[in-house]
């Protein structure tokens, strides 16, 4: 687990307009490996229908540039956007990667859902698990994860030489932290958390899952340590844990549950693959109440 902010990968960022995501490939500055971090698979939930639009972005820019994908990373498990990593796996390899806590999070979810003994709680729809500290080459570059729970039990922030993503811990300076109130969030873990980020140093980039461009501002991903230290405004300034919980738990008891919580869940608890019924047929449930 060592820093190396001499080693400066190269980040592209592509941002799905109907989340509010930011998905990367981060390509190794040494070689033409990369890895993808949070994809998205498009869902008009309405109707039922899953694409590939946002995927197949990703897809043709890592054909053309001729990039070899080791790694399609979660930052965690996502309430708000489906992930397309078993699509993007068929298309391109490489292998998918979570945190090992994933098993609590299939365990909360798989009750919510109903799911039943097929469903495995032990996280193997994934490659690898990642524990805290563990590292990982994308090419030659060394890269290592850091155990950042709060917003849910396996969120990890991913260190690739000079640069970060931090999942869902922070936000932009301007639009702070994310809500830590989802089954297995919370708020003081949260705060932790982000003070593991705040500790890498000041100059290493950090990018994030997502932005939502607070006060008509254009939408932005990349930020530093340094910023985010100085500026944001739910830790920045050195903001105590007392008052980060108390902030937090009354904000999130006011924000809305995620427009695609029911179907962001059963399919990226499975790694990105669509749960399917008896027959093989691709089918999502709505638990009544069940939430
Ligand atoms: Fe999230």
């Amino acid at each position: 687990m060592t820093i190396n902010m001499n080693t400066k990968p190269d980040i592209e960022g592509f941002f799905d307009e109907a989340t509010n995501t930011i998905s990367y490939i981060a390509k190794d500055p040494n070689s033409d490996h990369c890895a993808i971090i949070d994809s998205v698979m498009d869902i008009h939930y309405a109707a039922g229908r899953i694409t590939t639009d946002h995927a197949d972005i990703l897809i043709t820019r890592i054909k053309e540039r001729g990039l070899i994908l080791d790694w399609i990373i979660e930052t965690h498990v996502h309430a708000d956007h489906l992930s397309a990593a078993p699509y993007l796996q068929d298309q391109l390899g490489g292998k998918i990667g979570v945190g090992s806590k994933i098993m609590v999070v299939q365990e909360t979810f798989g009750k919510v859902f109903n799911e039943g003994t097929e469903f495995q709680r032990d996280g193997s729809q994934f490659d690898a698990l990642f524990e805290d500290g563990d590292t990982y080459d994308v090419g030659g570059m060394a890269c290592f994860a850091i155990s950042t729970p709060g917003h849910t039990p396996a969120c990890m922030v991913h260190v690739m030489g000079d640069a970060a993503f931090v999942g869902d811990t922070l936000f932009m300076p301007d639009g702070g932290s994310a809500r830590a109130d989802f089954p297995g969030g919370d708020a003081g873990e949260l705060y932790d958390s982000i003070q593991k980020v705040l500790a890498l140093p000041d100059e290493m980039r950090l990018f994030m899952c997502h932005d939502y461009g607070p006060n008509g501002r254009a939408i932005a991903w990349e930020t530093t340590v340094a910023d985010q230290k100085a500026a944001n405004i739910h830790v920045g300034g050195g903001s105590s844990r007392e008052d980060f919980i108390a902030f937090r738990t009354e904000r999130d008891a006011q924000l809305a549950v995620p427009k695609l919580i029911i179907p962001a869940l059963q399919v990226n608890m499975r790694a990105g693959h669509v749960p399917t019924d008896k027959d093989g047929n691709p089918v999502l449930k709505v638990p009544v109440n069940g939430l």
